[in-house]
């Protein structure tokens, strides 16, 4: 696997943890980050009027520290307006901006941001050029394959992005119509990349180390960005370099996934107030066992459990069960 550069900065190795809006919180962006073997995360979609009218905070999805490896996602629609917002992003030291051009979903498209850009190409390399005219930013773009099966243009915006100044793009193959079912035509990634000469990460359905490989091997992509398949193993980074980089893989024991999970719930604690961290490790350990065997009465209980010493202590049996019987 090859390093990518994005304007003198490395990203190594080039996987990446997708944006997820309800999921992918600061902490586990984080916990996952800190476990090495990806080179970069993405924040979920941050919407640019929340930003503009400081009802949301640059400051509340990511650290100092982070700003690095973290691309912080921008979604709006008018290019003014993604200004202003990546205006207070480089304010607070947001040196990566990421612009959403992919999310399906009615309340979003129907102001004209996400996917509902990709009708407009040229749109979508004026709020490119509007932010690398003004900022000393890097900017990247994550896409779908087009509005839906009749207009299929993520090689026409991919151009448009690129000639724009993108330093990156990521395709998730799917159209907007299509939401998250069928397929990731992963044959659009190949072709992308076949037609760009900056960076393509490649993105959906990767489940698995294997699946990781094959994106690789399928498409040619300079990188793969991994999503629910990282909730639901978050050691698929380190498999899927190990897989790739050494031809094996050990798979992670259920022990390492459980002391996971532990040591996630104390950095919510120390980030988040009570109920918010409750709620996350609720909806994080909701996806991450499942699979495991005996889990689902410790999922049935979890909406049961009203304070988070009650869900530690929930894990806490679970993994005295569950080791008890390995
Ligand atoms: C619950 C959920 C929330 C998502 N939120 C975002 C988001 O905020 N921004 C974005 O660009 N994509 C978002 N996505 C799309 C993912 O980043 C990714 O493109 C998609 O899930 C396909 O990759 P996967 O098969 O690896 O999950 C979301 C997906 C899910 C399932």
């Amino acid at each position: 696997m090859k390093a990518i550069e994005l304007n003198g900065k490395t990203f190594y190795p080039p996987l990446f943890l997708a944006p997820m809006a309800g999921l992918t919180e600061r902490c586990l962006r984080r916990s996952i980050y800190k476990m090495g073997s990806l080179g970069g995360v993405f924040t979920e979609l941050v919407p640019v009027f929340g930003l503009l009218n400081s009802r949301l905070k640059v400051e509340d999805y990511i650290k100092e520290d982070e700003t690095d490896y973290t691309f912080f996602q921008l979604c709006g629609s008018d290019e003014s307006k993604i200004l202003k917002a990546g205006e207070i992003c480089v304010e607070k030291g947001i040196k990566l901006i990421d612009i959403n051009l992919g999310c399906p979903v009615n309340k979003i498209t129907k102001g004209g941001s996400g996917s509902a850009l990709l009708k407009d190409p040229e749109k979508c390399g004026k709020i490119v050029q509007q932010l690398l005219k003004n900022l000393d930013v890097i900017v990247t773009a994550k896409m779908r394959s087009g509005w839906d099966e009749k207009s299929l243009n993520f090689i026409e915006v991919g151009k448009i992005l690129e000639e724009s100044g993108v330093a990156m793009v990521t395709l998730h193959p799917r159209t907007r119509k299509q939401m998250y079912k069928g397929k990731a035509q992963w044959e659009h990634i190949k072709e992308l990349k076949n037609s760009l000469k900056i960076p393509v990460i490649g993105n959906g359905d990767v489940l698995t180390k294997e699946d990781t490989k094959k994106m690789f091997e399928d498409t040619g992509c300079d990188g793969v960005m991994i999503g629910r398949g990282a909730i639901k193993n978050p050691f698929i980074f380190v498999e899927s370099v190990k897989l790739i980089d050494n031809g094996f893989y050990e798979t992670s024991t259920l022990k390492t996934k459980i002391d996971f999970i532990e040591e996630h719930i104390k950095n919510l604690e120390e980030t988040f107030e009570e109920q918010k961290s409750l709620h996350f490790a609720k909806v994080f350990i909701g996806k991450v066992t499942k699979g495991i065997q005996g889990s689902s009465s410790l999922r049935n209980s979890l909406s049961t459990l009203k304070k988070i010493k009650d869900l530690k202590d929930k894990i806490k049996e679970f993994k005295e069960t569950i080791l008890k019987e390995e």
